[in-house]
């Protein structure tokens, strides 16, 4: 009688974990469940080297940059402070402007500083081009615009770059400043799957 009782709740120790998860299995409701990396081919991280140039054109009639709000003092401020720009600019694998389409950088930069300029960028880089045609990455960083160089960081991506994290160096090629058209040298550096 002690025995088969022990036998039962052992039994049901084992079996009623086996057959919970098969029901957690075959549940498509499910809210969360930890899965393996490598199931999903995340494995084996690498890092890649993306070089491009930015074309940010405020002038002419195809403008890829445009003012899209800024504040009642924007114009005041010796920094543009609180000036918010939508972009598509074009990123092409050469300097000029007819040079080969990479993808392109869609999203926001702000004048975020009031001492010096200093921008937010939020934005996308979304590539069309090579293997990585359809993949983003996510820019969350600050731009110094007037710095030799400049440090922003990739905060993500789609894709081939889905858990990208990296950063992004800027260098400006090429800047007009009657109409405040420019070309920026990009060397990114990212991990990802
Ligand atoms: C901007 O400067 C002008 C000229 O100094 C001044 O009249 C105006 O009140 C200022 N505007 C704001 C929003 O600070
Ligand atoms: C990129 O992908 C899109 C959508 O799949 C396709 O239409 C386009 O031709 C591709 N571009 C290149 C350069 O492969």
């Amino acid at each position: 009688m002690a025995i088969s009782k022990t036998f039962f709740s052992i039994l049901s120790i084992i079996i009623f974990p086996l057959f919970s998860s098969l029901i957690v299995a075959e549940d498509s409701h499910f809210f969360h469940k930890t899965v393996s990396p490598k199931l999903l081919g995340f494995d084996k991280e690498k890092l890649s080297h993306l070089h491009f140039y930015f074309h940010d054109i405020l002038s002419g009639p195809k403008p890829t940059a445009v003012n899209v709000a800024q504040a009642q003092m924007t114009k005041n401020s010796s920094t543009s402070f609180g000036s918010v720009f939508m972009t598509d600019d074009p990123l092409t694998s050469g300097p000029e402007p007819d040079s080969k389409l990479v993808g392109k950088a869609q999203g926001i930069y702000a004048s975020a500083s009031q001492n010096g300029v200093g921008l937010l960028m939020v934005m996308n880089f979304a590539f069309t081009e090579g293997e990585f045609n359809g993949s983003t990455l996510s820019v969350l960083g600050r731009n110094t615009v007037f710095s030799a160089v400049r440090e922003i960081s990739i905060v993500g991506g789609s894709g081939l770059f889905r858990f990208a994290r990296g950063y992004a160096e800027a260098k400006t090629h090429k800047f007009d400043p009657k109409t405040g058209d420019a070309v920026v040298e990009y060397n990114v550096h990212v991990f990802h799957y």
